[in-house]
């Protein structure tokens, strides 16, 4: 029942429609009886400063961002989340409203959904953990996995010089924050066998696999696999994809591409309400809009 109390929630992107997070946050805020909304805003990019403006003046509470706002809208904000701000891009921003300031803040919820997707099946503290491609999805999963407590991070890429760049990037901010992690490489795509053998977690985030290239073969083999390895395809669409076939063959632990998605918006659902969210109610509205 939307009243002269609902509190309102959303997210901003262009393009907008296509976006589960609605569906997912109104099924967790129902559940727990909170008297609050979440809505879809189409957001031009030339509209980025009105639309935050906008949310301050009608005091909206918390709000997702996504495509192609998540670095552009930093400026905006008063404060960012260290992590964030190495990885220069926010996907949730909190509004705190007191004596007629409105203090705004910026998080990046999208590598911690990684993070905790992973920990549901394993802790990552003390891990060496392994990461395919070096795009932006990578960048942020590797400093968020660098920032929390893991022993080694392995970059692979077909574009080595790539892998070697985000290395260097690593390296040099993780140096200059409270986050002393110095133990990153970068490796030939053709290491990847012997890299594998020594880590605990593998993340692939490339796009190989995604509908409609279901048939794409993946970079890691079920050969280059061993048991006690957990393998995260951030790929969603399909569920089962080509990288996910060969972890079961070789009987390592699977972490579904989904699971980052659901669990991005269980971090933003915290960061906003500040309670814990009703996972498994959330997850199931995400997998019925989904459709898997
Ligand atoms: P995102 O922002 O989603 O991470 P991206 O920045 O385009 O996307 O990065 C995609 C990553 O997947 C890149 O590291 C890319 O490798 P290159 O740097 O060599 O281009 C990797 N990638 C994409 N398609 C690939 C393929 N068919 N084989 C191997 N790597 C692939």
């Amino acid at each position: 029942m939307i009243d002269g109390k609902t509190n309102i929630l959303g997210v901003i992107g262009d393009p907008i429609e296509h976006t589960f997070s609605p569906a997912m946050q109104n099924a967790g805020l129902q559940s727990l009886g909170l008297n609050y909304v979440y809505l879809p805003f189409h957001v031009k990019g030339n509209r980025l400063s009105d639309a935050i403006g906008g949310a301050k003046g009608l005091g909206i509470k918390g709000l997702n961002v996504t495509i192609p706002h998540k670095s552009n809208v930093i400026p905006f904000l008063d404060d960012i989340d260290p992590i964030a701000r190495m990885i220069g891009a926010v996907n949730t921003i909190k509004f705190d409203y007191g004596d007629g300031e409105v203090f705004t803040k910026g998080f990046n919820t999208d590598a911690y959904g990684c993070l905790r997707a992973i920990e549901e099946k394993t802790s990552i503290k003390d891990k060496k953990v392994t990461i395919l491609g070096a795009g932006g999805a990578s960048r942020a999963i590797a400093f968020q996995m660098a920032c929390s407590g893991i022993d080694e991070l392995s970059i692979l890429n077909r574009n080595y010089e790539k892998a070697k760049s985000l290395k260097e990037e690593l390296r040099s901010n993780l140096n200059k924050q409270e986050y002393d992690f110095n133990n990153v490489n970068a490796y030939e795509i053709d290491d990847l066998k012997r890299v594998l053998d020594s880590s605990d977690i593998l993340i692939d985030t490339t796009p190989i696999g995604m509908y409609p290239n279901v048939n794409d073969k993946p970079i890691a083999s079920a050969d280059m696999m061993h048991e006690d390895l957990v393998v995260n395809d951030i790929v969603y669409t399909p569920m089962e994809t080509s990288l996910i076939k060969e972890a079961k063959k070789a009987n390592a632990e699977v972490v579904y591409g989904y699971k980052m998605l659901l669990y991005q918006g269980i971090r933003s659902f915290e960061i906003w309400l500040g309670k814990e969210a009703p996972v498994n109610i959330m997850e199931k509205a995400l997998l019925d809009v989904l459709g898997i």
